[in-house]
Order: C-alpha cells, then structure tokens, then sequence
C-alpha cells in the first residue's frame, strides 16, 4: 500500500508565528541554550575546584548558581520544540554556538573563577537581549517572557558576582 505523504510528514504548525520567524527565533533561542549549558559547566567546574579562604562562600555560592543554570535550560529547550525545532544537545553544537567561553582549562585563583562568571553572565544577557527584536516582530510573547526572567537572573547574577570584586 502507497503511504500517505499527509500521514508521514509531521503535522504543520499553526500558531500564528510564520515558519520564517519560527526559525529565526528557535536559532536565536539556540545560541541562548548554547550560553545557558557552557556556563552553568563552569560555574559547576568552579563549584569543585575552587581553593583559598574564600572556599565555603564561592563553593556555596557557586551550587546555587549552577542549580539555578541547569534548571534554565529545560524551558528554553522545550520552547525551542514549541516553535517546531531541533534542541541542539551535545557539546559540538553547543561549541560552535556559544558566545561564552568553555572553561579554563586550568582551574583559576577564586578572584579569577569570579571574573570570568561575571562576564559570562553579562554574555548571556547579551545574547538574550539580541533575541528581542525578533520576538516582539513576532508577537512571540511566550519567548520574551522567557527571555525577561533570563535577563533578570543574568543581570543580578553579574551584580552579585561583581560586588565581591569591589573593595
Ligand atoms: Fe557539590
């Protein structure tokens, strides 16, 4: 029996969004998974090898940070799935999409672990806040919500970081 190209193509997406701004979005909410996933791995890095007598405050600090990381890239996957695409999920794709750095190789001094998460947090708030225009063209209004609860964690993350490198 012939089968049926309607029965075997997956179901098209009707929710107000055309393809074109579907994919624009999902691609920009990739670069944001990308970000997301490297730097809750270096903060979880961080979290192990941090030494010096800062130790019980960053080794603390750093748990609920990364926890915070890890549960953050859940819904910006399934938005991404929501809109009709492919979550990118291994480490090759995450390298070629990340504008985060992976971590140091060597573990850095605590000031250093703290340096570089300050300006990875303010790289993530870039890339969320790039996405923007392209949500708000679309009146893709679940993806600036999530865009504006990820920008708010970033921004007081880095304010919280930053402040333990002023005097
Ligand atoms: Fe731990």
């Amino acid at each position: 029996m012939a089968k049926s190209p309607s029965k075997s193509a997956a179901p098209s997406i009707h929710i107000g969004i055309s393809d074109k701004d579907r994919a624009t979005i999902a691609q920009g909410l990739s670069r944001l998974l990308a970000d997301t996933y490297t730097l809750y791995l270096t903060t979880h890095n961080f979290h192990w090898n941090v030494t010096g007598p800062m130790f019980n405050t960053l080794h603390t600090m750093f748990m609920g940070q990364y926890t915070e990381l890890w549960n953050a890239v859940d819904p910006i996957a399934e938005r991404i799935r929501a809109l009709g695409h492919v979550a990118p999920g291994s480490y090759a794709e995450f390298t070629a999409l990340a504008s985060v750095p992976d971590a140091p190789s060597k573990p850095p001094k605590a000031l250093e672990m703290v340096r570089v998460l300050v300006e990875g947090h303010e790289a993530v708030a870039r890339t969320a806040r790039s996405l923007f225009p392209a949500a708000d063209k679309a009146s893709d209004e679940p993806t600036a919500d999530l865009l504006t609860q990820r920008l708010a964690v970033h921004e007081q993350t880095a304010w919280m970081l930053r402040s333990l490198l002023e005097e």
